[in-house]
């Protein structure tokens, strides 16, 4: 395999069909907990890929990791070109500098069950926050961006309006249009709409279906079931810290083949 060096780019370069993200032998402890254990993936520009799996199994740890919002023990990390973490002589995970972190973080929008969206803030300035301040790009095009976006996320009316203002669907519509606003690689979504009633939990999953349509690279932890056979190209079903089956999402759901996949769904179904 090819040795990379953190924060260099290889011979690809950015937009090249190498993976938005690629985690390879990550693994990942609380104190004596284990709670990933040895978990490689990548996902692929254009792939939607929902991960799935019981509570506990360590699906948000997994995402949280990627998004660098919590640092693998082992293992590494990259972001197409650009190599995050690799492991030392002891397999130890090594983490590039501040430099290398901040141009990762550019390269992904989450949007987490809560939608995290600023109180204070009305939706536009939710939206235009980010890439004012931490990308630093003109006002008029981020302006421009963030109405374009808020149409497209069906909240024309909304932009004045500040998040208490909002149903929890605008809410979470809204976050998404915040994450995308940002014109990252790649859309990590842990669990969008479990804090949703069903009618909300429709018109979100409406829009995320829109984005698989247009080719947008996401990354879903999700219980919903009928939206990861329908929408994912891929499912990977976690559990114990460890990928226990994975491959094309009906398949998975439909047709799974671990008796512990099978168990899972099944606890669904009934
Ligand atoms: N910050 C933390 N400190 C200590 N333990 C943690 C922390 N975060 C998660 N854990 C533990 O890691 C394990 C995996 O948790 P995680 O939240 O990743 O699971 P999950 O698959 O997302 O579950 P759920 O479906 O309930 O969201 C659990 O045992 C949890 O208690
Ligand atoms: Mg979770």
């Amino acid at each position: 395999m090819e040795k990379r060096t953190i924060g260099k780019a290889g011979s690809e370069g950015r937009g090249g069909m190498e993976p938005v993200v690629r985690l390879a032998h990550g693994s990942k402890s609380f104190a004596e907990n284990a709670v990933l254990k040895d978990i490689s993936l990548e996902v692929r520009p254009g792939e939607v890929v929902s991960v799935i799996g019981p509570s506990g199994g360590g699906k948000s740890t997994l995402l949280r990791c990627l998004a660098l919002l919590e640092t693998l023990d082992g293992g590494s990390l990259s972001y197409g070109e650009l190599s995050v973490a690799e492991p030392d002589a002891g397999g130890r995970a090594v983490y590039g500098g501040k430099d290398v972190i901040a141009q990762a973080r550019q390269r992904f929008g989450l949007v987490f069950q809560q939608f995290n969206l600023f109180p204070h803030m009305t939706v536009l300035r939710n939206i235009m926050d980010a890439p004012l301040v931490v990308q630093r790009r003109p006002r008029a095009e981020v302006e421009e961006q963030a109405r374009a976006l808020i149409a497209k996320m069906g909240l024309t009316g909304c932009e004045e309006k500040v998040p208490y203002q909002l149903s929890g669907g605008q809410q979470q519509r809204a976050s998404i249009a915040r994450a995308l606003c940002l014109n990252p690689d790649a859309l990590f979504f842990d669990e969008p709409t479990s804090a949703l009633d069903p009618e909300l939990t429709g018109e979100v999953l409406k829009v995320m279906k829109q984005l698989a349509a247009e080719d947008i690279t996401m990354l879903v932890v999700t219980h919903e079931m009928a939206f990861a056979r329908e929408v994912a190209d891929r499912a990977i079903f976690m559990d114990g810290g460890r990928i226990v089956e994975e491959g094309p999402a009906d398949q998975v759901i439909d047709h799974p083949q671990n008796p512990r996949t099978r168990e899972f769904l099944a606890s669904y179904a009934g």
